[in-house]
């Protein structure tokens, strides 16, 4: 068997660092689109105070709409916070909505997470609402977190999150593959762990003493100012992460012995973790707020099998600089 190629000559990195801004600059998210969701916030937050005065209820952005990688046609995922308990029963909040012109409302109440799902013609937006959910509020805020540390971070994860949007391998619930958050915890461990690291761990920094924003501990260190710039003495291009971070997961990572951890900032022993009896186990993703969860677990044997050769694909693509190749859109087979 032949060694994976090791590095790209200077012509294919120029032409596929050239071909990532091209590309990114198209799918950043316009002007009108950040508004729009902007003003969406806000309009619920009017719909819901009047509909149920007095309970204090805050509307929040979490997903990619909060962690700075959407692009225009993304979802809004919206989390209420509310001391109202009825609320967390999403039918009366589903009805509500759609007294308002919202439109194709559909509620989800016997999921992990229960959720409404629905469409605003006014603003043209699709939208997930939970009601406090609050460790996804978190856990976007430590993407956020990790994107505005080093100016590779955005480009990067979006185009590697438009890559598995036209591979459909982001469906976790229908196609068994995974989340774009277990996806973007994919890329933050393999900067993590490039020599010098890109992104430093964010839950090892000592952060005892900070409070979050709403005055309880954060479980990170979120203190930008103080990383911003971490990963200047790492000088790889775009062209050079995009192809380790597919030759990493294509080739080099034993997947039968680790587990990925953003909370350490590492990879660490599944037999460590006794994940090697778990079901689902081929692909190991720790969540960085709640470590006895396994984001890669929506993928069984087959999928993940599906998955390790779409990043394989990637790679053979990738290390040619052919970006537009890498994305073409899936076809179904006939
Ligand atoms: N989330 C989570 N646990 C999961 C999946 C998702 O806590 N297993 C939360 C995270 O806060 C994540 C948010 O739900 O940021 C939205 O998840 P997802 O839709 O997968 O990611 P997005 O960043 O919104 O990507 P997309 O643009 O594809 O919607
Ligand atoms: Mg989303």
């Amino acid at each position: 068997k032949t060694m994976p190629k090791k590095f790209l000559n200077p012509v294919e990195e120029g032409k596929l660092s050239g071909d990532m801004r091209e590309l990114y600059d198209r799918i950043l998210p316009t002007k009108d689109s950040d508004e729009r969701r902007a003003r969406f916030v806000q309009k619920l937050e009017r719909i819901l105070n009047q509909q149920w005065p007095g309970n204090d209820i805050k509307v929040h952005v979490f997903g990619s709409s909060g962690n700075m990688l959407c692009t225009n046609d993304s979802d809004v995922d919206i989390c209420i916070t509310t001391p109202l308990k009825i609320l967390e029963r999403v039918c009366l909040l589903a009805n509500a909505l759609a007294d308002h012109g919202m439109e194709r409302v559909v509620c989800v109440q016997h999921a992990k997470v229960p959720i409404v799902k629905f469409w605003d013609p006014e603003l043209q937006l699709a939208c997930d609402m939970n009601v406090n959910n609050t460790l996804a509020l978190e856990n976007t805020r430590m993407i956020k977190t990790y994107v505005e540390i080093d100016e590779r971070v955005r480009p990067l994860a979006m185009i590697v999150k438009q890559w598995t949007k036209r591979r459909i391998l982001n469906d976790a619930a229908l196609g068994g593959t995974l989340s774009s958050y277990t996806w973007i915890c994919l890329i933050l461990n393999f900067l993590q762990t490039r020599n010098p690291p890109v992104l430093p761990s964010l839950h090892k920094k000592p952060h005892e003493l900070r409070a979050g924003s709403d005055g309880r501990r954060a479980g990170f260190n979120d203190d930008l100012e103080r990383f911003r710039g971490f990963g200047k003495p790492n000088t790889e291009t775009l062209g050079e992460l995009l192809f380790n971070f597919f030759r990493r997961y294509a080739y080099d990572l034993d997947y039968e012995k680790w587990v990925i951890s953003v909370r350490d900032g590492r990879l660490i022993s599944k037999e460590g973790k006794k994940w090697h009896l778990m079901q689902n186990n081929r692909l190991c993703v720790e969540e960085p707020f709640n470590t006895n969860r396994n984001l890669g677990n929506t993928a069984d044997d087959t999928s993940f099998r599906g998955i390790h050769l779409e990043i394989r694909r990637a790679f053979d693509l990738v290390k040619e600089a052919k970006l537009a190749n890498c994305l073409e859109q899936y076809e179904f087979p006939a």
